[in-house]
């Protein structure tokens, strides 16, 4: 009897939480189960998470409104933070850490979201296609010396959408018309797949340059036998603007308009900004880091240095239906 109640006061102490945080994520990663279960180890918070697809979680909140269980909204890409910001999904919070923590130009004026995470657009090229012994800019792509050769998936893709959304904050909607035209003269095949596809073609000999997220090529050599022979084919090269750096894009979190568990909330995003938490997103997925001083994978170490561009997250979530306007007018599938 004693023992039973002992069990029985043993099994309690494990699963009662003292309070919990509803969060809503559209990744869909290990590392961040992973960190989901260290910050309740370490609060006593309990982590409870929704998964869906970017645009279904948005459709979930504004349906939901103030009904919405959601204290944490966590989505990818800058026009899908862009959107979620426009219905008035987020509120502003006021956290010194967060400030302080991460760069202007990764986080909202007004302290609705903020960046957690970074990937690079960048182009994997053939090792020996005789293309891959030299630095790139991005507006050279659409130079005709590449016919043939440029791989990249379609113009309904946030991240090519930002990507475009770049180009003309740099330089503005009639030469980023004429960029996209030069590109899609230089395609080695209509847009079709994934990033992960690009590589494989460029490494197949489809093309020779292919036009994808950094963190793919990571899981790709993590992968099975065949995907670790396309990375062993490719080299990774980190283009620039003329006047900027190389293209990155982000995941970003914000307090949902209506949370209940506001406090938890915001220590919860606090959390995902800290050294520790930045090494797990860094090295489990292959991403970047958005705080300085915490470490990268090898792998990502040894394709070299990223240096960012100049545009900030906000104004490439601004550029979206421009972006998607400009692809359209260029043909570009
Ligand atoms: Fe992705």
């Amino acid at each position: 009897m004693i023992k039973k109640l002992a069990f029985g006061a043993v099994l309690l102490a494990s699963t009662v939480y003292a309070s919990s945080v509803n969060i809503y994520s559209s990744r869909h990663y290990d590392t961040d189960k992973e960190l989901f279960k260290k910050f309740e180890q370490k609060t006593g918070i309990e982590v409870k998470v929704i998964q869906a697809k970017d645009d279904a979680l948005i459709k979930r909140l504004q349906t939901e409104g103030k009904n919405s269980p959601a204290d944490v909204f966590i989505t990818v890409d800058a026009a899908r933070i862009q959107r979620a910001t426009e219905n008035n999904l987020f509120q502003a919070i006021q956290s010194d850490v967060l400030t302080s923590r991460i760069p202007e130009a990764l986080r909202d004026k007004d302290n609705r979201w903020f960046a957690i995470t970074k990937r690079a657009r960048i182009i994997a090229i053939r090792k020996d296609s005789g293309f891959e012994n030299k630095e790139y800019t991005y507006e050279e792509l659409a130079d005709p010396k590449y016919k043939g050769q440029i791989m990249v998936r379609s113009a309904s893709n946030v991240y090519n959408q930002s990507l475009m959304a770049a180009m003309i904050a740099h330089h503005g909607e009639e030469y980023a018309k004429t960029w996209a035209e030069g590109v899609v003269a230089n395609m080695a095949r209509s847009p079709k797949g994934s990033d992960r596809d690009q590589a494989r073609g460029a490494a197949a000999g489809f093309g020779s340059i292919a036009i994808m997220n950094t963190y793919y090529l990571g899981k790709l050599a993590s992968g099975n036998s065949s995907d670790k022979e396309t990375v062993s084919k490719l080299k990774v090269i980190f283009p620039k603007f003329k006047n900027g750096g190389t293209h990155v894009n982000v995941s970003a979190a914000g307090v949902a308009k209506y949370a209940k568990n506001k406090e938890n909330a915001i220590k919860f995003i606090e959390f995902l900004t800290s050294t520790e938490a930045q090494e797990i997103f860094a090295k489990g997925n292959y991403e970047y880091p958005v705080v300085k001083g915490a470490g990268i994978s090898d792998l990502v170490a040894s394709w070299g240095t990223l240096e960012d561009d100049n545009i900030s997250i906000s104004d490439l979530g601004n550029n979206n239906k421009k972006a998607v306007k400009v692809f359209d007018l260029a043909g570009w599938k």
